[in-house]
């Protein structure tokens, strides 16, 4: 086994390192010559045209790439785009209509929820996608169309590499089916493809930096309680970053819209509670920054985690982590690296089993 973790401690640790790889061979497999090319998904310019709404449907991280993929897809091409929990949308009679897509998220392509959510799409006629890592599992098998990610394989239960690719996945879609519905320029097409092949750079150099978080992580070891706060894409970012946390280190946490917190999650902050605000979108910082302030005239301690260039939020927060800029639509892939590795060291920090919380498995089969 210490042979496969390629040197590392843990396989979660080795799939954090192997995200750039990860999503540039998932980029590399459908860019051709320059060009998104979809052909082996098998969805022509016809059926991109014709589609009016989209559902994604997944469970776990893989739901919170869905999450992302809304916001950049309904940004870029002006498809409205909803999001499920598969184990809600299998039991909720949903209206599907004929020129819906049903896009189904899943590393492993065998989650009985999501599976169920596919042949309740099919059964109604609709058009459906797999997002799949695994090759020939049972949703690559039933789905109308197939895209890959090119993760390879992924033990460690909490998903890093996985989550990464299908986030990659969503971009991939939405630029090109904003351009085939001819709502960003040729030019904005092209920026975008540039500036995605930027990332798996990006990514290495945060992981670079993993000294610091480390250092961080080690205080945050005896933490009760710990909150994540963001708006847009960053509370799509704070979903997952939370998620990494309570799953492998049993702390509890929660992601909250940063804008929710007046209804009702301020009255749990008292004097040391961590609060994490994710604020990459420049157009929204000054917003989350607002509600970091109310977080901390009422005790708690903020970590910051934002652009290189947001210098003024050392003014805030206690903790500040800047990951490089990128276009506002695929900050998700850098900001996710930091929390990640937050999750990683404070489950090092307890002494627990990275790799196989408890009650957790890797693929939930049965329902
Ligand atoms: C489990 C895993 C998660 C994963 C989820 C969905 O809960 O621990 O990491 O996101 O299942 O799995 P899937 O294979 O469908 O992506």
């Amino acid at each position: 086994e210490a042979a496969e973790k390629g040197g590392f401690e843990h396989f979660m640790m080795k799939e954090i390192h192997e995200q750039p790889k990860a999503i540039l061979d998932t980029m590399n497999s459908k860019i051709k010559d320059g060009r998104i090319d979809l052909s082996d998904v098998g969805l022509s310019e016809e059926d991109i045209k014709g589609i009016d709404q989209i559902y994604i449907v997944a469970c776990g991280s893989a739901y919170h790439t869905g999450v992302v993929t809304q916001y950049v897809m309904e940004d870029l091409a002006r498809v409205p785009v909803r999001v499920e929990l598969a184990s809600e949308f299998r039991y909720r009679n949903p209206i599907l209509n004929k020129d819906d897509l049903v896009i189904v998220v899943s590393q492993s392509g065998e989650t009985a929820d999501t599976l169920a959510g596919l042949r309740l799409a099919k059964e109604q006629g609709v058009k459906t996608m797999g997002i799949v890592n695994v090759v020939g599992s049972s949703i690559a098998r039933e789905a109308d169309n197939v895209f890959y990610t090119m993760a390879g394989p992924e033990i460690s239960v909490a998903t890093t590499k996985a989550y990464s690719a299908q986030l990659i996945a969503g971009y991939l879609l939405s630029v090109e089916f904003a351009r085939v519905r001819g709502t960003i320029t040729e030019e904005q097409y092209q920026g975008y493809i540039t500036e995605m092949k930027t990332l798996p750079e990006k990514i290495d150099k945060i992981i670079e930096d993993k000294e610091r978080i480390q250092w961080f992580a080690s205080k945050q070891a005896n933490a009760r309680d710990i909150f994540f706060v963001g708006r847009g894409i960053d509370y799509a970012i704070c979903m997952e970053g939370s998620l990494k946390l309570k799953e492998i280190s049993y702390i509890h946490s929660e992601a909250y819209a940063a804008g929710e917190l007046k209804h009702g999650t301020i009255s749990l902050i008292e004097d040391g509670i961590l609060v994490i605000g994710s604020l990459t979108q420049d157009s929204l910082y000054e917003k989350t920054i607002s509600n970091m302030v109310e977080c901390k005239s009422r005790g708690a301690s903020l970590m910051g985690l934002t652009n290189f260039g947001n210098y003024s939020i050392e003014d805030t927060a206690d903790f500040v982590v800047y990951v490089p800029k990128t276009d506002p639509h695929f900050a998700a892939s850098l900001a996710v690296i930091p929390l990640q590795l937050l999750g990683y060291y404070v489950s090092v920090a307890r002494g627990l089993d990275v790799d196989k919380p408890r009650n957790l498995a890797k693929s939930v089969t049965v329902e």
